[in-house]
């Protein structure tokens, strides 16, 4: 988080239209870059000042704690879940969607340590959702979450899963590849604008990208550029995000060998034109076609 950028916001926006702060551990839209403790005990002092709830999405928690043991001076002798007691211990609350980090097929949880907030979120779950004891999920996917998030920060665990992320990067990056440097925890971010500088940003280089490599090889990426942002969009990545505790390294092999074979004919590559948007978050839904 730029904490100069934050300051400046709390002190210039009316304290009401800031419900809160959140910090996504790790950056999803940034590489999968980690967040540093620095960081967070300093957006956490920044909003206790300002009276301003500080949240954390805490999906990848335990590939950022890792990254902290690995990167960060003063956490080398302390263990992941240590860490990540000392992370949340900032927040006021937190977010999970436990298809991440939590190892779950399905979930999630939302976390406060004001009790009058969740005594009214409680009451909200019955009408949306289901009782409090099970918040709409089924009894074995909250035992996987229990269970996941333990088994998520297990060193050797973390170990495989960082090492074999940052080889699928390596690999293409020492051919030319254009990526998001360092590699992140879980997911390799190709630079599509970097990879296909013949495609506009109007022409969604990154899905016209995302669509190839699904054509090669059946990959399914996602486009993190200006399909999902517009005019907001700051970079043209394409998101190769790797399921946890699913791919030995031969499955990766076979990812580098198709990002590599489009890699080698890129320059045959064209844009793609919007052909229906949904009113928002049209990412998800939306159909392209070629540029003729
Ligand atoms: C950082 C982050 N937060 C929230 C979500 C939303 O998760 P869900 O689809 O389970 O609601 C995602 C999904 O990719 C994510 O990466």
């Amino acid at each position: 988080m730029d904490l100069g950028a934050l300051q400046t916001l709390l002190e210039s926006t009316d304290r009401k239209r800031i419900p809160l702060v959140m910090i996504t551990v790790t950056n999803n839209s940034g590489g999968g870059q980690p967040v540093s403790m620095a960081n967070i005990r300093a957006v956490s002092a920044l909003c206790r000042k300002h009276g301003v709830p500080f949240y954390i999405d805490a999906c990848r928690f335990a590939e950022n704690a890792y990254f902290i043991k690995l990167r960060e001076p003063g956490y080398a002798d302390k263990t992941p879940k240590a860490i990540a007691q000392e992370l949340f211990s900032y927040a006021d609350g937190c977010t999970m969607s436990a298809k991440k980090d939590g190892m779950a097929n399905i979930g999630g949880f939302l976390c406060t340590n004001d009790d009058r907030l969740a005594q009214q979120e409680k009451d909200l779950l019955i009408l949306t959702e289901g009782y409090p004891t099970y918040g709409g999920l089924a009894g074995r996917d909250l035992e996987a979450i229990a269970t996941g998030v333990q088994e998520a920060l297990d060193i050797d665990y973390l170990n495989y899963r960082i090492t074999s992320t940052a080889y699928l990067g390596n690999k293409i990056s020492e051919q030319g590849v254009p990526i998001v440097q360092p590699p992140g925890g879980h997911a390799i971010y190709i630079d599509a604008k970097a990879f296909l500088p013949q495609i506009p940003a109007g022409q969604f280089p990154g899905v016209a990208l995302a669509a190839e490599l699904y054509l090669e090889g059946g990959i399914r990426s996602v486009e993190i550029g200006s399909l999902m942002f517009a005019a907001a969009a700051k970079m043209e990545l394409v998101r190769l995000a790797i399921p946890r505790r699913v791919y030995t390294q031969s499955h990766i092999d076979y990812v580098v060998e198709i990002i590599l074979s489009v890699w080698e004919r890129r320059s045959e590559l064209r844009g793609l034109r919007l052909t229906y948007e949904a009113p928002f978050l049209r990412h998800f839904t939306a159909r392209l076609e070629p540029v003729a």
